[in-house]
């Protein structure tokens, strides 16, 4: 059956092992800790996990500088914790993914190390060398303000070497078979331990053209096929999800036309202009993004998020509407980031409203795609500004008001727990808002309840309706003979809408599945809406009938 594809119609949820419970009480998360948390994921309603790096690495980019790809690192526990996890993960229907990090690895990896020491070391060309330094070194840096160059002496080796990101992250060179075959044994490791793919770090930069005279790299997209092929020999069920922030116009070099490279990316045109419409209440921009990313092979499938782990990049916003988010979210300098960011979690952007966090979550769900949520979204955690760079959206989960929120039994946890002002764990935390059934905890669990009904959402084609207004935005999905429409107003005013929603007699009627309220169409065949300030709505098509209206194709 083609709804195999799991993927097409997941929730998945975000974490770092480090920061998300600690079972021993030395301040660090643990896969033990995790492993007890998985009853508290499986209530929530996510059927996906993305891990974030839990490899050895000296922990400089938060395990983004990877120095043992085969292990866990001892402070997170062991690969028999890990199997744990991921046998727990599979009772009860989760999936995991895990980050690969493979464009670079850390300067401390004995590969590295043993590329730098000596000329003739096997691993010398895993590395990106120069005998000086290349003309537009000082160019193309990820963390500009932070990183200061491309390319960094290397005193053992005596030469130059590459590095897209920090100097202590040299990129490994992709384009060497040897280390093709290495990330591929890397793969089927992780595959026999029980995860479903992974999230591929950095994919354009894996699959550029790398070196000292190499002007304008060109993508060897045969890479991403290779990966796949790999992974569906392995186990038929496994995606990767690539982390590309791409033009529009790259998007099926990037999935390949016939759906043979990577299945899944996460969606950044649609990302920011999100963000764009959250802050202006003008959905055009947004309605622009999906209709340039719309096309893709029925097998692929957009990742659809708010924020991550990262900065909220604006950088491919034009410069009135990046200051335009700035000035909504972001507006102090202290809470921007290599000038194009915002390092705040989502809850502080929106003064902790709840009303608007609703409608922020209620439209990412709806979008086309398969919604990515980070821990702690779900009850509204905070951030904590004064932690350096994206450290600020790093702090561990709020799980109760007891000491460090319930996260560890030490009192120095690996990052400072939020407990000043309104977003402290007295406040912010799971267990209070279990007690309160209109806490945004219980009410993103039945947002995932919803979504996950709403397949069409995931496997459908979708139409945006003439609303009248940029500020309101409808959407109707079509999918085996069953419809749902999904409306969400983006001002801070009510308003009224009149829709023609299509689909012949059964457009008629409108069954609010969220609320009591259901819609008839006036003489003409158009609803009449109203919508209150930030509202959102979700409708089935025709009834509540449709299961049995659903066809098999
Ligand atoms: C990706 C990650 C980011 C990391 C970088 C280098 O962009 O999301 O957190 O710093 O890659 O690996």
């Amino acid at each position: 059956m083609i709804s195999d594809l799991w993927y097409k119609n997941a929730v998945i949820y975000c974490l770092s092992v480090e920061t998300f419970m600690d079972s021993n009480g030395d301040g660090v998360g643990d896969f033990e800790g995790l492993s007890r948390r998985l009853d508290y994921l499986a209530g929530l309603g996510v059927n996906a996990i993305w891990l974030m790096p839990f490899q050895p690495s000296p922990g400089k980019d938060d395990g983004y500088d990877v120095t043992d790809y085969y292990d866990v690192d001892p402070r997170y526990g062991t690969l028999g914790d890990f199997v744990d996890f991921t046998h727990g993960c599979k009772q009860r229907g989760i999936r995991v993914l895990i980050d690969l990090v493979v464009n670079h690895t850390s300067d401390q990896h004995p590969w590295f190390q043993s590329a730098r020491s000596d000329p003739n070391s096997p691993y010398r060309d895993w590395y990106i060398w120069s005998k000086t330094k290349p003309a537009g070194a000082d160019k193309g840096m990820i963390f500009p303000g932070v990183q200061e160059t491309t390319w960094t002496r290397d005193d053992k080796a005596g030469e130059y070497y590459f590095h897209r990101f920090f100097k202590f992250q040299p990129d490994l060179n992709t384009s060497n078979p040897h280390v093709q075959a290495e990330i591929l044994k890397i793969m089927g490791f992780w595959i026999q331990l029980g995860v479903s793919g992974f999230r591929m770090d950095a994919v354009p930069f894996v699959i550029a053209e790398k070196g000292a005279d190499i002007k304008k790299p060109k993508e060897q997209f045969g890479m991403l096929r290779t990966f796949r092929e790999f992974l569906q020999w392995r186990q038929g069920d496994s995606i990767i999800l690539g982390e590309a922030n791409i033009l529009p116009e790259d998007n099926l070099k990037y999935f390949g036309d016939d759906g043979d490279r990577i299945p899944m990316m996460f969606n950044f045109q649609v990302n920011q202009t999100l963000f764009y419409a959250l802050a202006s209440g003008d959905t055009e921009p947004m309605i622009e993004a999906l209709e340039k990313t719309r096309d893709k092979p029925h097998t692929a499938q957009w990742g659809m998020f708010l924020r991550n782990h990262d900065e909220l990049d604006l950088g491919r916003l034009d410069e009135e509407k990046r200051e335009m988010v700035f000035q909504a979210f972001g507006p102090e300098e202290h809470m921007q980031l290599y000038h194009r960011g915002i390092r705040r979690r989502l809850a502080p952007m929106l003064g902790g409203d709840q009303r608007r966090l609703e409608l922020a979550y209620s439209l990412m769900f709806s979008l086309p795609g398969t919604p990515v949520i980070r821990y702690g979204d779900e009850i509204g955690m905070g951030d904590d500004l004064e932690l350096p760079e994206r450290n600020s959206c790093r702090t561990p989960m709020q799980w109760s008001d007891e000491p460090q929120g319930g996260f560890t039994k030490s009192d120095k946890p690996v990052l400072p727990v939020i407990s000043k002002g309104p977003f402290g764990y007295e406040h912010i935390n799971v267990a209070e808002q279990r007690r309160d059934p209109t806490s945004l905890l219980n009410w993103m669990e039945r947002l995932i309840r919803m979504r996950k009904e709403a397949p069409e959402i995931g496997w459908g084609d979708y139409a945006v309706l003439e609303t009248g207004t940029p500020g309101v935005l409808a959407m109707r999905y079509d999918w085996r003979n069953n419809s749902v429409l999904i409306v969400h107003n983006l001002k801070p005013e009510p308003v009224e809408v009149h829709l023609d929603v299509g689909c012949g007699e059964h457009g008629k009627l409108l069954i609010d599945i969220a609320d009591s309220e259901s819609s008839e169409a006036d003489g003409q065949g158009r609803h009449r809406l109203l919508l209150e300030a930030h509202a959102y709505r979700w409708f089935r098509v025709g009834g509540l009938d449709y299961l049995l209206r659903r066809t098999e194709l």
